[in-house]
């Protein structure tokens, strides 16, 4: 059966403090603007609810909540999704607050002294001690007053089955009073979606219809979003995405420069720093560090050639979606083509993909970009979700 979890959207159903621009095509690239503190709003209104949208992701997780009734946030964070235990034998206070267990970005810059666990893979959690421990430090960071009750929206992704729910259901246990478990793309079309041109005839809400490109480290998705919790089937993937153009990467500047060594990380570092398709818009040259001596390497082309391929795993996917949408409905899905995922922060993604689908013959395709702040919109979503939410549609994690 298909469901849906929201009410027909109003233009006052999903108030959110900080509002969001709507959906823009960008070409920026800028991934550390990410990293942003929790936010914490000066006065809230109060209620004894908490809402939150949680999009705990493989690599970065995402909070906003706010209390029940109240448009202002009290919490905003991305955070990297990584637990660091401390290693045997280090020395008193080397680590902030001599902690024994540090998460996100504090992990990682001390990773040299910790036994870093990433709590999930490919989506699924993956060691549920590191999850729980996570998952309290994510509800640490909503300075809600003590007592009041935390119903959270989670997203999952639209792959997931059951073990993956159950184990997402265990490690929320203890840590939100009420969840509801939504997929991942629906909520990043309601995220996405402006309320304020909600009954404007020329908006195509996202939400009703729409086609989510998520290109992701790991995997691409691209899935239909056409008003129900999208499944399994409305959902084409591949794991050609944003590591694998790392690996394809590599392998090209270990043959254009077979005495320069660089790390994985480097290479994706240069990678997100110069990504474009289509005609690049100036060099990519960049100095390097090998053996302690400063080269100066080349990397237009090789940048170029491999986010093609990325591209083109990208269309074949999107044409597979199209083919599986009803005819109907069709011709609306082609006008609201959302790219989101760290990949769609390669230059001009948007508008060769576009290119090609008009060479392809599909008529009028519009495609566009979530922009900067991909990271957000699921979680966004999330908390428009619970704010929508009937007392039903709740369940209570383990119960
Ligand atoms: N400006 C950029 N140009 C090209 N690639 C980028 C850019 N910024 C980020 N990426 C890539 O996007 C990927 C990360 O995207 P994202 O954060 O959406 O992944 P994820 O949600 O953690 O992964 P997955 O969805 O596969 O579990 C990485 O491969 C990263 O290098
Ligand atoms: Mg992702």
């Amino acid at each position: 059966m298909r469901t849906t979890f929201v009410a027909p959207l109003t233009p006052d159903t999903a108030r959110e403090g900080q509002r969001k621009p709507a959906a823009t095509p960008t070409a920026s690239a800028s991934s550390g603007a990410l990293e942003n503190a929790p936010v914490v709003t000066p006065k809230p209104v109060k209620s004894d609810v908490v809402l939150a949208g949680l999009d705990l992701g493989t690599n970065k997780t995402c909070i906003k909540a706010a209390y029940a009734g109240a448009p202002d946030l009290l919490a905003s964070a991305v955070i990297p999704t990584l637990v660091g235990y401390t290693k045997e034998g280090i020395v008193d206070n080397l680590l902030p607050g001599n902690a024994k267990l540090l998460f996100g970005q504090e992990a990682v810059k001390n990773r040299l002294y910790l036994r870093c666990v990433p709590p999930l893979l490919d989506g699924v959690i993956e060691d549920m001690s590191a999850a729980k421990d996570f998952l309290r430090h994510v509800r640490s960071l909503v300075k809600a007053d003590p007592g009041v009750e935390l119903r959270a929206v989670v997203g999952v992704p639209a792959s997931a089955d059951r073990t993956a729910r159950e184990k997402l259901l265990v490690a929320l246990q203890g840590i939100a009073d009420k969840v509801a478990l939504i997929p991942e793309p629906f909520l990043a079309a309601l995220g996405v979606r402006d309320e304020s041109r909600i009954g404007d005839a020329k908006y195509i809400d996202p939400v009703r219809n729409s086609l989510f490109v998520d290109i992701g480290a790991g995997t691409t998705d691209v899935c239909l979003v056409q008003g129900y919790f999208p499944s399994a089937d409305d959902q084409v993937s591949s794991s050609f995405a944003g590591d694998r153009v790392d690996a394809v990467l590599a392998d090209a500047i270990r043959k254009q420069y077979p005495n320069i060594e660089l790390s994985l990380v480097k290479v994706r570092e240069l990678k997100e720093q110069f990504s474009y398709v289509g005609a690049s818009e100036g060099p990519a040259s960049a100095s390097v560090i090998v053996g302690g001596k400063m080269r100066r390497i080349e990397l237009t082309e090789i940048i170029g050639n491999a986010c093609s391929q990325l591209l083109q795993e990208v269309f074949e996917l999107v044409k597979t979606a199209i083919s599986r949408a009803s005819t109907d409905s069709v011709g609306e899905l082609l006008q609201n083509i959302i790219l989101t995922g760290g990949g769609s922060r390669v230059r001009n993604i948007e508008a060769e993909l576009q290119r090609l689908l008009v060479e392809e013959g599909y008529e009028k395709p519009r495609v566009q970009s979530v922009g900067d702040n991909y990271k957000e919109y699921v979680a966004r979503g999330g908390l428009a979700a619970a704010r929508q939410a009937r007392d039903s549609q709740w369940q209570r994690p383990g119960a």
